[in-house]
């Protein structure tokens, strides 16, 4: 494939679209090395300065998460539509590089206040589902994802990139695996972090909103019809870059 410009990720909770999205996006920012500013050095031989080009990962979940944040933190009931979709068109929620060295890989700010890791919360991810299929919230979300995405050099992961954020996206791939398998690496994910769940709990979580992300309405979970549909389970996190990388640059080709 000639060199991708927009990579779209979508699948459903836990299907690795955001650390092999994250994986992607800096392995193109090594293998396309541009042609920096044409210098001379001091024998006079004229040279070029490598610039990286980088692509930026861009979590589409993180801005529904921090719209849900800031309804709890206002005291916003999730199932008043009409107040989500006011707050959604109003919150200014930015993705912006990390600005703290705490493990994050970007910084979340909802009105200027810095909510990375509130957005991660349990509460916020067994609400998020609800808010992500008001058409309104979404409408203000998409165009902001859209402005984004179609810059270029971007590896955007969700639910809907493919289908209907970054149509015209030149590679789009739908991570799937197992319910089970996905609640298995949440319910570790959790733990490692030292919440306290159990995975009957997470398996629950992760079935409910599966069924209303792919049943609402506006933009559900689907693969795009020129989608490549990767299953993951059992697979390691090496193997599906494997696949993945495959599809960018065939043996040979
Ligand atoms: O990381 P995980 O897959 O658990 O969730 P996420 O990607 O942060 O997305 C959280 C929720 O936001 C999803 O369950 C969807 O309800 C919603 N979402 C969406 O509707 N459309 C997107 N493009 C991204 C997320």
């Amino acid at each position: 494939m000639k060199r991708p410009s927009i990579i779209a990720i979508d699948g459903p909770a836990a299907s690795g679209k955001s650390t092999i999205g994250k994986l992607l996006a800096r392995k193109l920012g090594y293998l396309y090395l541009d042609s920096g500013p044409l210098y001379r050095n001091r024998s006079g031989q004229e040279r070029f300065f490598p610039a990286r080009q980088t692509y930026l990962y861009f979590d589409t979940g993180a801005m529904y998460r921090a719209v849900t944040w800031v309804a709890l933190e206002q005291g916003i009931d999730v199932h008043d539509e009409a107040a989500i979709t006011a707050l959604a068109e109003e919150v200014e929620i930015d993705v912006a590089r990390p600005t703290v060295e705490d493990g994050r890989q970007y910084t979340v700010y909802a009105d200027g206040q810095d909510v990375t890791w509130q957005i991660r919360r349990p509460e916020v991810a067994a609400q998020v589902s609800i808010v992500a299929a008001y058409p309104g919230v979404r409408r203000a979300l998409t165009a902001q994802q859209r402005r984004i995405g179609q810059r270029g050099h971007v590896v955007m992961v969700g639910r809907d990139i493919g289908t209907v954020v970054l149509p015209e996206a030149d590679l789009k791939i739908f991570l799937d695996a197992s319910l089970e398998e996905r609640a298995r690496r949440r319910y570790r994910e959790m733990i490692a972090q030292g919440e306290e769940t159990d995975y009957e709990e997470v398996l629950a979580a992760t079935r409910r909103r599966d069924e209303t992300d792919s049943q609402r309405e506006t933009a559900p979970l689907r693969p795009a019809d020129d989608a490549v549909i990767i299953d993951t389970t059992g697979l390691s996190v090496e193997e599906v870059m494997r696949r993945v990388e495959a599809l960018i640059w065939p043996a040979g080709g």
